[in-house]
C-alpha cells in the first residue's frame, strides 16, 4: 500500500499541531507504523485514506459512530438545522424538542443538560455532585480507562504534569465488580466522598449486583451515584446499560453514539439534583454547564434522528447480532491457528476488543502493534473490533478473513520473535510521562 500522502500529511501536522491530531486515540503512537495517516471519507464501515486506500474500519469515530459514516438521515437532518441558523441569542426551539426526545429514551432521567462533549458533562456530573452534598472528593472506577479530559481524572494518570497536586488528592479510585474496594474508600474517608462515577460496564458485566450494591453504599454514605453511558449508551440498549441492568443512577452522562458523530453529549438525572443548575429556586446556584456552542442547533438535529433511528430500526440488535458473528468466525480462526492462548476476544458483541499475549502468555503491546500492522495489510484498520449497524455480512467474513492471513504472522512471531515480523516501533499506551525514543524527532 502507498501512504506517501499521508506521510506528507503526518510530517505537516507535527509542524503545527501537537500531537498531530486532537484526540489522543487516533494519535500515531496509538497504531503500528504501516497505518494509514489522515482518512479522507468514510461511508457506512468503509473508509479512505489520503492515498486512496480504503478499509473496514472498526472503533469508528472513538465509538462516536454507531449508524456508519455517513449515515444519510443523519447527515441531511443536521444540513437542515444547519441552513436554518446554526446558533441564535437565545434558545433554538430544538433544544426542548431534543430534551423531550432524551429523556423519553432514558426511563429514569427526569431532567436533561446538553453540550459537546463528554469530557464536559462527567465534569458537570462532579460538580452538581460537590455542589449538592458540600464534600470534595470523588471516586472514580480505576480500571477503566477514561472519563474525562480534566483535572480530577487526568491527574489520577501517568501523564499528570500541569495538575495541582491539591487536586489530584481529591481523586479516589476503587475497583470495578470489587464492592470491598468501594466499602474501603466510604470507611477511610468518611462523609468527604462526594460522589462515586464509574461506566456501568467495560467488557464484564456487573457481577452479584455490582451496580445496585455501589448504589446503596452511595445512598448509605450520602453520596451521588453516577453512571457514565458515554460508550454503553446507544450501544447496550435504547435506554442506556442502566435499563439493560435495570439500575437508577443520580446522575448519568451520554454522549459519543448519542449524535454518530456529530457533537452532542448530555447529562441527565435527578429532578432534585439537575434543578440545581437552575433558574427557578432559591437554592445556592450551581454553574452547571454554559458553552457558547452547548446547543448548536446541527448537533441536536443529529441527535434526534439518531434517537428516531434507535426507536424505529434495530440497531442494537443488529450489532449484537454482527458482533456475534464475528466472535464466532474469529474463535474459529484463532482455533485453527493454534493461538487460541495468545489472541482473545472480549466484551459484549456491539463492543469487542481483542488481546495479544506474548510468548510467556503476558499482554503484549508489541503483538498487539504485529496483529494490527497485518490486519491492516489486509485492508482492517481499528484498536478494537468494535462494530457498527454499518458492518455487513460481507464486512464480518472480511475481517474473519484478515484475521486468518494475519495470524500465521504472528504465530511465527511466537518463534522468530517480534523484531523479525514488525515494521518499525510498537505502539504505546497514552497514560505514559515521556515519549519513547523512537518517537523523537519528526514523523
Ligand atoms: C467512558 C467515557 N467517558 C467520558 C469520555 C469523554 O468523552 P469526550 O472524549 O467526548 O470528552 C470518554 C471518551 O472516550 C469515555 O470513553
Amino acid at each position: 500500500m502507498d501512504f506517501s500522502k499521508s506521510k506528507q500529511l503526518q510530517r505537516r501536522a507535527h509542524q503545527i499541531i501537537p500531537g498531530g491530531c486532537h484526540t489522543y486515540a487516533k494519535g500515531d503512537d496509538q497504531f503500528p507504523l504501516n497505518a494509514p495517516g489522515f482518512l479522507v471519507r468514510g461511508d457506512g464501515c468503509h473508509v479512505w485514506d489520503a492515498d486512496g486506500n480504503e478499509f473496514i474500519e472498526y472503533g469508528m469515530g472513538c465509538r462516536a459512530v454507531t449508524l456508519g459514516h455517513a449515515y444519510r438521515p443523519v447527515v441531511e437532518a443536521a444540513q437542515r438545522a444547519m441552513l436554518d441558523g446554526a446558533n441564535f441569542s437565545r434558545p433554538a426551539a430544538l433544544e426542548v424538542e431534543c430534551a423531550e426526545m432524551m429523556l423519553s429514551m432514558i426511563p429514569h432521567a427526569e431532567m436533561v443538560k446538553f453540550a459537546k462533549e463528554g469530557s464536559s458533562v462527567t465534569n458537570a456530573a462532579l460538580r452538581l455532585a460537590r455542589a449538592a452534598t458540600q464534600r470534595d472528593k470523588v471516586a472514580f472506577c480505576g480500571d477503566q480507562p477514561f472519563f474525562s479530559i480534566h483535572d480530577w481524572f487526568i491527574g489520577k494518570t501517568g501523564i499528570d504534569t500541569g495538575i495541582p497536586q491539591a487536586i489530584k488528592d481529591l481523586s479516589v479510585t476503587f475497583r470495578y465488580n470489587d464492592l470491598d474496594s468501594v466499602q474501603h474508600l466510604f470507611d477511610q474517608y468518611p462523609d468527604q466522598i462526594a460522589c462515586v462515577i464509574l461506566e456501568p460496564a467495560k467488557y464484564d458485566d456487573p457481577q452479584d449486583h455490582f451496580l445496585h450494591r455501589v448504589r446503596e453504599l452511595c445512598h448509605r454514605h450520602g453520596a451521588v451515584f453516577i453512571l457514565d453511558e458515554m460508550i454503553t449508551g446507544f450501544r447496550w440498549h435504547n435506554g442506556g446499560a442502566q435499563t439493560e441492568y435495570d439500575i437508577e443512577p443520580d446522575l448519568s452522562t451520554f454522549g459519543k453514539a448519542l449524535a454518530n458523530g456529530f457533537s452532542l453529549s448530555a447529562l441527565v438525572g435527578k429532578r432534585e439534583l439537575m434543578e440545581r443548575g437552575g433558574l427557578y429556586h432559591d437554592r445556592e446556584r450551581v454553574f452547571l454547564l454554559s458553552t457558547t456552542h452547548g446547543a448548536e442547533t446541527h448537533g441536536l438535529a443529529a441527535g434526534m434522528e439518531v434517537m428516531r433511528t434507535y426507536q424505529n430500526e434495530p440497531v442494537i440488535a443488529r450489532m449484537n447480532e454482527q458482533g456475534q458473528k464475528l466472535a464466532d468466525g474469529l474463535a474459529t480462526v484463532i482455533a485453527k491457528h493454534e493461538l487460541s492462548d495468545h489472541v482473545s476476544i472480549l466484551g459484549r458483541p456491539s463492543c469487542l476488543i481483542f488481546t495479544a499475549r506474548d510468548q510467556a502468555g503476558q499482554p503484549s503491546q508489541g503483538f498487539r502493534t504485529l496483529l494490527q500492522q497485518e490486519l491492516i495489510q489486509h485492508g482492517v484498520l481499528g484498536q478494537s473490533l468494535i462494530i457498527s449497524y454499518a458492518h455487513s455480512d460481507d464486512d464480518v467474513a472480511r475481517t474473519v478473513e484478515a484475521f486468518d492471513r494475519a495470524l500465521p504472522v504472528y504465530r511465527a512471531a511466537l518463534t522468530d520473535g517480534i523484531e523479525a515480523h514488525l515494521i518499525g516501533r510498537e505502539s504505546q499506551t497514552v497514560y505514559r510521562r515521556r515519549n519513547e525514543p523512537a518517537f523523537r524527532g519528526t514523523p
